[in-house]
């Protein structure tokens, strides 16, 4: 049986932590918050995040706009969140609404605000191997959950399925930054289960529910599920968790692991950029 790796509990860990080293501040960190999407995930994930920041004692602002808004209206909105000297962090909630041009979206967040590691001076930094000023949340999360269980990355085949800005690609240069020898699959793959064989790390992003069965599974692998796929309103992950389970060493559970690590490295995130700003680290 596999150990679980529970996002949820070092999650909260993290948090606690978090709360703590804000409680002292006088001036507190604040996260703007851009919604231009009434999909019902997205909304709850931007609920759950606002709730987080308080929750730690941050400042947070929410700035809902209409699907219909324009891409010049978000870019103000942009602009005026980079000159607020309040603000230390801000979060474009993706997807954006089809025929906005992300790209340019994204791009407009000043590097030193931009929490999610998005634009291409962090994510480029990233990739260089050089600190940018955020990694991205998933991504970090994931590393920092296997941390914390003192699994092993270095000269491990790692399998990373899915090849997301989000997830894979900055998941697989931060395993490869760890010297793990890292293979990138997508929907394209031929032979995805002679890979997911052969692998000692596997971390899936690609939105399949219950697609890893243990027949892709080597025995005493470390699984982590990025997965969040709504099947009649419950949550379910790429891995089929109860066969899997009793294969692998550790393993993520859905809910309750990557997603939660998520949201605490978006805490953690603005609490760093809120110290670089405040020069208390440069
Ligand atoms: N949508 C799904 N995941 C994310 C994320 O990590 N950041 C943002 N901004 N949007 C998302």
């Amino acid at each position: 049986m596999a150990i679980i790796l529970d996002g949820k509990k070092l999650a909260d860990k993290l948090t606690a932590e978090l709360k703590t080293a804000v409680s002292t501040l006088e001036k507190k960190p604040k996260l703007a918050v851009i919604i231009a999407n009434d999909n019902p995930a997205s909304q709850i994930y931007v609920k759950n995040k606002k709730k987080k920041a308080e929750e730690i004692g941050f400042e947070s602002v929410v700035i809902p706009l209409k699907s219909d808004v324009t891409e010049e209206m978000i870019l103000e909105h942009i602009y005026i969140l980079n000159e607020d000297k309040d603000i230390n962090a801000i979060l474009v909630q993706l997807p954006l609404p089809e025929g906005l041009n992300k790209k340019r979206i994204i791009e407009a967040i000043d590097p030193i605000k931009d929490v999610d590691g998005f634009t291409s001076y962090n994510f480029g930094r990233l990739a260089l191997g050089y600190n940018p000023y955020a990694y991205p949340c998933t991504p970090k999360g994931i590393i920092r959950l296997l941390n914390e269980y003192n699994i092993n990355i270095e000269g491990k085949n790692a399998l990373v399925i899915g090849r997301s800005n989000i997830v894979g690609k900055p998941v697989a240069l931060m395993l490869q930054q760890k010297n793990a020898t890292v293979t990138m699959a997508n929907s394209y793959t031929k032979n995805l289960k002679e890979l997911a064989i052969n692998a000692d790390i596997i971390i899936s992003a690609m939105g399949k529910p219950n697609f890893i069965d243990s027949s892709y599974v080597k025995d005493g692998a470390v699984i982590v599920d990025v997965g969040i796929n709504r099947i009649n309103d419950k949550i379910t992950g790429d891995v089929l968790f109860e066969e899997v389970k009793n294969k692998a060493s550790f393993i993520t559970p859905v809910p309750k692991g990557i997603g939660p690590m998520t949201i605490a490295m978006l805490m953690q995130n603005t609490y760093e950029l809120y110290k670089i700003q405040e020069n208390f680290i440069l």
